[in-house]
């Protein structure tokens, strides 16, 4: 048997309220004079429970409630945030149907709004982080140009600063770059074959100067069950430098003169390989540990500024360690001794 229509009548409600059920979106329906007569659980849960029985101009709160309720107009579409709630954005779409039914449907806007916030702290940051620099130099210029420091000397110390400034504007764009670069590329999988632990020894060997000229040793201590294996992953190799680049630098910049900084080789659970790098320096409180990866965050920006760093480092590690599907510990105790240690799926030998 065949139906001339499309669905049963009967299946139309029932059809209607799972399908309700089961939307992101509030969905509220009211009889024609804004009584509530149901609401989906997406709507309970952006405006509490007991929705059914009160009255929808109180609920949800706008002029163009009214409007629809006085016939005024039959769709308005809006944005809305519930009472005493400011935090969460509903786009919000009224409708008056044949039968006279009032729809409102409430798409939550609020992780989209948010998006848009951080995107705004970045493009300030940025700013601000370039515009430091610029200023510092187009100053040096002026006071050079109009010929008030004759003397070399003073010239020079001048032009020092500048050139620190300078580099410090390029170092920047380099991460700003490397950043976007890793979130471009996030979705790509990564398929060379990389000697984890080849890596690891050659950033450390390119960092034995830097550490000297601070009195700081740099200890690699392979910890291993098997230690013959040759401890492969897939990954890209720059950007795995990249990671171990960042966190002997900062294990450099932030750990005390004449200490001794430890990257250690762990076999975890699995084919997993833990590489630990820890430094003795000053300690970090645990409410800045959990936020040390987002961008431009720097415990202390006035030291951090003096020993160049831009607060990037970490945001950056972070990315390509997610994107190789391993995971970044960071620990710091009350002695100072702070720990970040990434794990990384390896390769079984073959
Ligand atoms: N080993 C560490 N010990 C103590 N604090 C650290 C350590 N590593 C990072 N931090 C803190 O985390 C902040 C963020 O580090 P991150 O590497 O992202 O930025 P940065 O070193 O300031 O600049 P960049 O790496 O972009 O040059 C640092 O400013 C510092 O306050
Ligand atoms: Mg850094």
């Amino acid at each position: 048997m065949t139906s001339a229509h499309h669905t049963h009548p009967n299946l139309v409600s029932a059809t209607l309220s799972e399908v309700a059920s089961m939307l992101d979106d509030g969905m509220i329906i009211s009889d024609p004079s804004g009584l509530i007569l149901s609401a989906n659980n997406a709507a309970v849960r952006f405006l509490g429970e007991g929705l059914v029985g009160r009255s929808l101009g109180e609920v949800v709160s706008v002029e163009a409630v009214a409007d629809i309720l006085a016939g005024e107009a039959s769709e308005r579409n809006l944005v809305f945030s519930p009472q005493g709630n400011v935090t969460m954005e509903f786009n919000v779409r009224i409708r008056r149907m044949d039968d006279g039914l009032i729809m409102v449907l409430l798409l939550d806007m609020t992780l989209q709004r948010n998006l848009e916030k951080v995107r705004r702290d970045f493009v300030a940051n940025v700013s601000h982080e370039l515009r430091s620099p610029l200023t510092s130099l187009a100053g040096f210029i002026e006071t050079i140009l109009v010929n008030e420091v004759r003397d070399w000397p003073t010239q020079q110390r001048f032009l020092k600063i500048m050139e620190e400034e300078a580099g410090r504007m390029s170092r920047l764009i380099d991460d700003l770059l490397s950043l976007s670069r890793v979130e471009v590329d996030e979705h790509i999988i990564p398929d060379q074959k990389v000697p984890l632990l080849e890596v690891v020894k050659s950033v450390i060997a390119t960092f034995e100067t830097r550490a000297k000229r601070r009195q700081m040793r740099i200890r690699l201590n392979d910890r291993r069950a098997d230690m013959a294996s040759r401890l492969f992953m897939y990954g890209f190799a720059d950007e795995i430098t990249e990671v171990f680049h960042n966190l002997i630098e900062n294990a450099i910049k932030y750990g005390f003169e004449d200490t001794e900084i430890n990257v250690d080789i762990d076999s975890g659970r699995g084919s997993n390989v833990t590489v630990s790098v820890t430094n003795v320096g000053e300690v970090v409180a645990e409410k800045h540990l959990s936020r040390l990866t987002e961008r431009f965050y720097r415990v202390d920006k006035a030291r951090s500024r003096q020993i160049g760093g831009t607060g990037l480092g970490l945001a950056i590690v972070k990315h390509i360690v997610n994107r190789h599907r391993g995971t970044m510990a960071i620990t710091s105790t009350s002695e100072g001794v702070t720990c970040f240690a990434v794990t990384l799926p390896v390769l079984e030998d073959e």
